[in-house]
């Protein structure tokens, strides 16, 4: 028995029968250098309109830290699609949150990392054992919700979710503590507070003093800040009617000193996560909406990379789900990837256009900066 699970046994009376199934835990590192960060971390909190994220102190002061991104847009409601669409390049039309599963042949941005050896992880708050599946965890004092699937984005695909050796890189936030200490965390991380802790049954103020409370003390740290890029931000809006605007702050090493406490108001929307990582490492893309999002300005100097401007901004909604294989009221088929689609010398993942480069009638992926939504729908072939 590895020695790590035998903290695991004391915890045997309050756990289902599911220890037994307790996955590994694993901690790979790697140095794959990045033409303007080394390591990649985001921190995602819950349904908090954009103004009054702004207008918390703690996130004001984060703000002051780094670079506000005053025209980031989360891509659909509720929560769950648009976490999907922060590692899958699309939400496949999900507007629930239910126990949904990507299919094996659906790639996430894990696939590209792992093609080019950059190391990847995800730490969420109050999972039980790394590597669970379960839809949720609660806190077995009060009852209260505390882990759930829905806020953990690559356990919700099989290719990751099949894969003991993936499975363990899915830890419990106790884990980043001990990386931390023992300099062994990944270059791209996903972080998700427990529904406390990320506002989601608090509020932003929680969510805010909870995020600068697990920040400040890493700001001081060299080895954590050293040449790293933090992306605090929100899965949604909390008012559907409205434009689905978030706040987003960059924060770390990575960001340039005459940039800080400044404000980036280019269109970014959840996809710019995977095209700023794919830019900054050279990545192959999923060929879906990872092609056409803007990647962060200060990247995109160093990248080369074009910031575009949506035609009319004020039109970009993004508050309802199109449909697709997992929406429960309008359903669609499963999109191919477009595997001809190319962006400043990036190009899809040969293993993707090995999959669906016969399905090319099926695509809806145009490489266009906007997104569509279920006022417009994407169209096939
Ligand atoms: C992808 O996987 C799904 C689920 O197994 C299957 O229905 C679909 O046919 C597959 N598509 C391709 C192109 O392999
Ligand atoms: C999981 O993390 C929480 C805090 O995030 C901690 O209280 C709990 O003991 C951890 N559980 C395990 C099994 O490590
Ligand atoms: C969530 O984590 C925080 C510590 O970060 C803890 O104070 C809180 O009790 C946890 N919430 C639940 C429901 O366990
Ligand atoms: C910072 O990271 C760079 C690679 O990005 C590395 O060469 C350098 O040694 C690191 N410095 C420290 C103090 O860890
Ligand atoms: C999305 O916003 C539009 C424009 O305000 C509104 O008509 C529509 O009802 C909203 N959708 C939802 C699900 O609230
Ligand atoms: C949601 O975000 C939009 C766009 O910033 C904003 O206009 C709207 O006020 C937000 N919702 C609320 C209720 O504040
Ligand atoms: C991009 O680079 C130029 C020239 O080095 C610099 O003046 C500008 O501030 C940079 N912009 C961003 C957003 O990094």
């Amino acid at each position: 028995m590895h020695a790590h699970l035998l903290p695991l046994l004391s915890l045997l009376p309050l756990l289902p029968h599911a220890l037994a199934a307790a996955t590994d835990t694993r901690s790979p590192t790697s140095s794959v250098p990045g033409k303007a960060f080394s390591r990649f971390v985001t921190i995602w909190l819950e349904n908090t309109d954009y103004a009054k994220a702004d207008g918390d102190p703690s996130l004001t002061w984060l703000s002051s830290r780094g670079i506000k991104l005053s025209n980031y847009f989360a891509v659909t409601h509720p929560s769950e699609p648009n976490y999907v669409a922060a590692v899958g390049g699309d939400y496949f039309g999900i507007n629930n949150d239910d126990a949904n599963t990507l299919p094996a042949n659906v790639s996430c941005i894990a696939d590209l990392l792992d093609d080019k050896g950059i190391s990847w992880g995800s730490y969420q708050e109050d999972m039980p054992y790394s590597g669970f599946t379960g839809a949720e965890y609660r806190n077995q004092v009060t009852k209260a919700n505390a882990y759930v699937r829905k806020h953990n984005p690559l356990v919700m695909f099989e290719s990751v979710a099949g894969d003991p050796e993936r499975l363990a890189l899915i830890k419990n936030l106790t884990w980043f503590g001990k990386d931390l200490e023992a300099k062994t965390l990944p270059q791209w991380m996903f972080i998700t507070p427990n529904m406390t802790s990320d506002g989601h049954d608090s509020s932003v103020t929680v969510a805010g003093s909870w995020t600068r409370a697990f920040l400040e003390p890493l700001l001081d740290n060299e080895y954590f800040m050293n040449d790293t890029l933090i992306l605090v931000t929100f899965d949604e809006n909390h008012s559907y009617t409205t434009q689905n605007r978030v706040l987003g702050i960059l924060l770390g090493g990575a960001v340039p000193a005459n940039l800080v406490g400044t404000t980036d108001s280019n269109y970014y929307d959840h996809y710019s996560e995977i095209a700023t990582v794919e830019a900054n490492w050279g990545l192959s893309t999923l060929g879906r909406f990872d092609v056409g999002a803007n990647v962060f300005a200060f990247v995109a100097n160093a990248t080369s990379d074009t910031i575009r401007a949506p035609a009319n901004l004020d039109s970009i909604y993004l508050n309802e789900s199109y449909p697709g294989i997992f929406n429960d009221k309008k359903w669609g088929p499963q999109p191919a990837p477009n595997t001809e689609l190319e962006q400043n010398g990036r190009k899809v993942l040969q293993a993707i256009k090995d999959e669906w480069e016969d399905d090319q009638d099926q695509t809806y992926y145009t490489g266009s900066l906007e997104v569509p939504s279920s006022a417009n729908p994407p169209t096939y072939g």
